[in-house]
This record gives structure tokens, sequence and C-alpha cells, in this order.
């Protein structure tokens, strides 16, 4: 029998053969930032934390910034500082990391799921509306993948209901929404700089808010609660210790300069994978919001036709892996989904038990669970590769679904 298999995937030639840069990136500016502060013997979160802090406020183009040991404890910090607490609830998109929940919950409040819009993988405001009762404190909308939620709908349905709006960022150094960065559109928003993202010292994250007072309650917050002018052994709130190091800052510092030319290229290198899968079959495009001024791309997402490819996602992620773009399957279960949600309606030695008040097994959103079947992600370091880079990731692509017929099954 002639092998009729030209997919890589079943013993084809690979389509693309790119050596893909690596995470993270660093050079002499982060070695000599480092050996500068070792030197100096002051290591203890001082002059370039808050070099750090105004630095990349003004990159988002927020008033005010303070850091904290990782995006998780920046949004502690943040529904802390805006009285968010027990039994409050707080609505939250299902397609993020666990984080965007779990702060919800280890602030004793409880995250409400309100579903995802399809063409864009944001919390879609309407859902939103719906999911609003009396209890209602808060709204935190992802960016995800560096995609703006409406901020405008969302803006005006906070404001309807005297909400605060935190914007989890955690995915959106560098996006603009009409003209200003992301972060300090909503009362306050979040970072990380965790290992994988795009402007890293490891671990950290930082708060972002055009709000003087809101930013010296989240100062407060993460220095075990010292106010400004006060006395250094006087603490006036159960705050914690979530500072960074000037080792931290250094690093955060030399990635920064980096962080407006990677942000472009990524940008300019999404445009050329967008514009090559236009009008493929099997292939659900991202919507473009005009309003997003600038797009900083954690991750490209892409959105397959199940019915029309005939495979599974995860089928799809193997073959184009194999194709030499590593590709991943992504959230593969809403978060809602997960054995912590499941336990707190369940089992009453979980804390919180919420019993009915909310039964997690009874949430459903279904774009939400279509989207974690469907959608693969490419990460943000591929789209540092070159141009041609990029068209080996679109014939890559192309290959697949043009000869899904060898991975259907038989
Ligand atoms: C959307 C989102 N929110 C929050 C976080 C939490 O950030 P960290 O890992 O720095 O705690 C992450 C981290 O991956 C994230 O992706």
């Amino acid at each position: 029998m002639p092998k009729l298999a030209v997919l890589a995937i079943n013993g084809g030639e690979k389509r693309c053969n790119v050596v893909w840069p690596t995470w993270p990136m660093w050079d002499d500016h982060e070695r000599q930032g480092l050996l500068a502060v070792l030197e100096s013997g002051k290591w203890w979160y001082g002059d370039r934390v808050k070099e750090f802090e105004e630095k990349f406020a003004a990159f988002q183009s927020a008033l005010y910034g303070v850091t904290a040991t990782s995006g998780t404890t920046a949004l502690e910090t943040a529904l802390v500082a805006l009285g968010i607490g027990n039994g409050d609830e707080v609505i939250v998109p299902p397609y993020t990391f666990v984080a965007t929940a779990s702060a919800v919950l280890r602030v004793g409040a409880i995250p409400i799921f309100a579903d995802i819009q399809p063409h864009t993988l944001c919390i879609d405001p309407d859902d939103v509306a719906r999911k609003i009762t009396a209890r209602t404190k808060a709204i935190i909308p992802v960016h995800l993948a560096g995609y703006v939620a409406d901020l405008d709908r969302l803006g005006e349905i906070a404001a309807a209901h005297h909400l605060a709006l935190i914007e989890d960022a955690c995915h959106s150094w560098g996006s603009q929404w009409k003209g200003k960065g992301t972060g300090a559109i909503g009362a306050c928003g979040v970072f990380s700089f965790q290992a994988s993202k795009n402007i890293t010292s490891a671990e950290g994250g930082i708060i972002l808010t055009d709000n003087e007072q809101l930013a010296d309650d989240c100062r407060s917050f993460t220095n075990v609660g010292r106010r400004k002018g006060g006395a250094w052994y006087q603490h006036f709130n159960a705050g914690s210790n979530l500072r960074l190091t000037e080792f931290q800052a250094a690093l955060l510092l030399a990635q920064l300069t980096r962080l407006e030319a990677h942000t472009l290229t990524r940008q300019t290198n999404a445009d050329i994978i967008t514009q090559g899968l236009r009008g493929l079959p099997g292939i659900i495009p991202i919507e473009n919001d005009s309003r997003i001024t600038r797009r900083g791309y954690h991750l490209y997402t892409i959105r397959l036709d199940l019915d029309a490819l005939g495979i599974t996602r995860d089928r799809f992620v193997d073959a184009l892996t194999a194709e030499g773009v590593p590709a991943s399957v992504g959230y593969t279960i809403p978060l809602y989904k997960n054995p912590l949600f499941e336990r707190m309606s369940i089992d009453p030695t979980s804390r919180p038990y919420l019993g009915d008040r909310v039964d997690y097994r009874q949430v459903s959103c279904p774009v939400c669970e279509q989207v974690c079947a469907d959608t693969c992600w490419l990460f943000h370091t591929l789209l540092l590769a070159d141009e041609s880079a990029m068209r080996a990731i679109v014939a890559a692509i192309r290959k697949v679904c043009e000869n899904v017929g060898e991975l259907q099954p038989t």
C-alpha cells in the first residue's frame, strides 16, 4: 500500500523548521542590574522598586503603581483595598487562570461566573448584567491573551450598579483601550511578572490605579499595614508582606526597556498570522475591535470549527506541534468545573462551604465550555520570531486544515 500521509504527525515532512525564541530573554541589562544591586548591599524594597513602579505605571498610562509578590497577591490586595470581603459577590469569567477567582475566595468573597464572548474570549457584558445581585460588589474582567474586554460597556454597568471594576490585566502588558493603557481604566488593574509573562522577574505583580487613596491602601496592605507618615512599628491594618526585592526590580527595569519593541513586534507578527488564516475553513476568526488601539499579545488564540474539521482540538494541536509549531490546548475546563469549586457546594468541611447558596455544579457558561473544547494557543515567544517564521506558522496551520482527512477517524 502506498503511504498517503503527508502530515508530519503521520510521518510526512515538517512544514516549519524554525528555531523558536526562548524565554525569558535577557542580556547585559539584566546582568549589570543584578550585579549593581548585589554590590550595593541594598537588596531590600528600595529605589529600584520605586523606579520600576513609576516607569511601569507610566508605560500603562496610570498614575500610581504598587508592586506585590505576584499577580495573585496583587489581585487579593486590590480586593482588600476596595473593601471587598465576607459574603460579597464578585463577577468573574470562567475562561482564565484560577487566581482571578481564587483571589476572590481568599478575601472571603464569592466568585460568580459570567460567560465569555465567542469572538473575543473575554467576559460578556450582557451576562455580567444578568448576574448582578444586591450582594455584587465588583467585576473582574480578564484581558485574555492581551485582547481588551469591552471596558466601555463594563464601565457603564459598574457605574450604574456602584460596582468596582478591577482589570485582571495579567495578559495585557502594552495593550491599550482607546489610546490608554490597560490597568487603570477601571478602579484599578493588576499585572503579573511570573516567569512565563511578557515581562518577568520570575515572580512578581503590580496594581495600577489613578486613585491616590486606593494606591495608598494597596501599599499599606502589601507593606504589613504600615502607612505613609506612620512610625515604623505602627500598623494600621492586618496587611501582609508582599514586597518585591531590589533584585526583582533590577530585572524588571531591564525587561521594561524591551517591552515596547516586543509588544510592537508581536502585534505586527500576529497580524501576519491573522491575514494568512483569513477565510481558511476550520478557523473561526477572533473579532477585531477598533477600540483596542494596541494589542499586547500574551497568546495567539485560535478557535477551531470542529464540525468543519471533523477532529478534536487535541488532535489538531498534536498535528500542528508535529509540523514544528508548538501549540497548547490552553484551559480545557471552565474554572467552575475545578474540584475547588465543586467541593464548596458539597463538602461541609470545605472553607468556605457555600451549600445551596452557590452550587457551582449547576453553573453553565456554554460559550466558555465550547471554547475550552475548540481553542488552542500559541505562546507569545513564537510571535518574537521573524516574518518568515510567521508565514511558516500560517503554512503549517493551512497544511493541517487542508489535510485534516488524514486525522479523521476512519
Ligand atoms: C489571567 C491571570 N490572572 C492572574 C494570574 C496570576 O498571576 P501570578 O502567577 O503572578 O500569581 C495569572 C497567571 O498566570 C493569569 O494568567
